[in-house]
């Protein structure tokens, strides 16, 4: 394949994975509402139809293989046609953020399995799959009260606890860990935002300095989104309704 086409595979693999943080961002800010917020739009989440979650968890698993791919291949042929290093090793205007992509994604890969098994396998906290909670039927945008009131049942998984619980002072070094990776994640983005742009043509020399604008502004926005529920968690802000 042409390095053209990597990169093409490289921009949209991580088109989906940008698409899917910022709408992980966005659903996980329900933390600030009440807790049936959450707990709704998991419990709407994990009861998809037509094995829906699985198809969503697929495609992400598959842009991530694609990604890693694809960047390894791109991080070797540039080695290959540049097989000298160069006298000056700082590359004409690379910023901090172009520079530590590999690392910055080789760390955030780990955030990411450590991630899952914190709060979807919960293999970390086994406890955390005994927490329930009856819905208060306080009206969400999810609906899932009415369904399951009308069948007698309306017990879901306590997901607003599970994460208060995960991010309590008790486990600070676990909160640590997560805002540190947003951080890498913000650089990662930063840097993988305005690459994207240009690897799928949307970028000419009008546009160039607003889109890296635009990679920059969104980077950080999903640094303050997803940091924020930690650090509200830390200073008791968001606690847990049950322990
Ligand atoms: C403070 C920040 C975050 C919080 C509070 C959070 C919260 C959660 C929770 C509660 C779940 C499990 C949902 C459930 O099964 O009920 C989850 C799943 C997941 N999160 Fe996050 N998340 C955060 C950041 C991130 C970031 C930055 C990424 C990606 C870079 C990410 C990727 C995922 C993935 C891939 C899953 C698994 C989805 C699935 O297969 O079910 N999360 N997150």
């Amino acid at each position: 394949m042409s390095s053209l086409g990597k990169k093409y595979l490289m921009a949209l693999s991580g088109l989906i994975l940008v698409g899917f943080v910022i709408g992980h961002m966005i659903g996980n800010l329900q933390m600030f509402l009440h807790p049936d917020w959450i707990n709704e739009y998991a419990y709407k989440l994990q009861t998809l139809p037509y094995g829906m979650l699985w198809v969503v968890r697929l495609v992400l698993l598959l842009a991530v293989i694609v990604h890693i791919v694809t960047a390894v291949l791109l991080v070797i042929e540039n080695k290959k046609a540049r097989p000298q290093q160069y006298a000056v090793k700082k590359p004409f205007q690379a910023s901090f953020a172009s520079m530590t992509m590999r690392y910055t994604g080789l760390i955030l890969l780990a955030f990411i399995v450590f991630h899952i098994l914190h709060y979807t396998v919960q293999s970390v906290h086994p406890e955390f799959k005994e927490l329930k909670t009856e819905l208060q039927d306080v009206g969400t945008i999810h609906g899932v009260y009415d369904k399951l009131a009308a069948v007698g049942k309306t017990e879901v998984h306590d997901v607003y606890s599970m994460v208060a619980i995960g991010f309590s002072a008790q486990y600070w070094y676990v909160s640590l860990f997560y805002i540190i990776s947003m951080v890498l994640l913000a650089f990662h983005l930063s840097h993988g935002i305005s690459s994207m742009f240009q690897s799928l043509g949307f970028r000419n020399n009008v546009w160039r300095q607003r889109l890296d604008k635009a990679a920059v502004v969104i980077a950080w926005a999903l640094f303050v989104g997803f940091a924020s529920i930690p650090v509200a968690v830390l200073l008791g802000i968001i606690t847990p309704t049950q322990s």
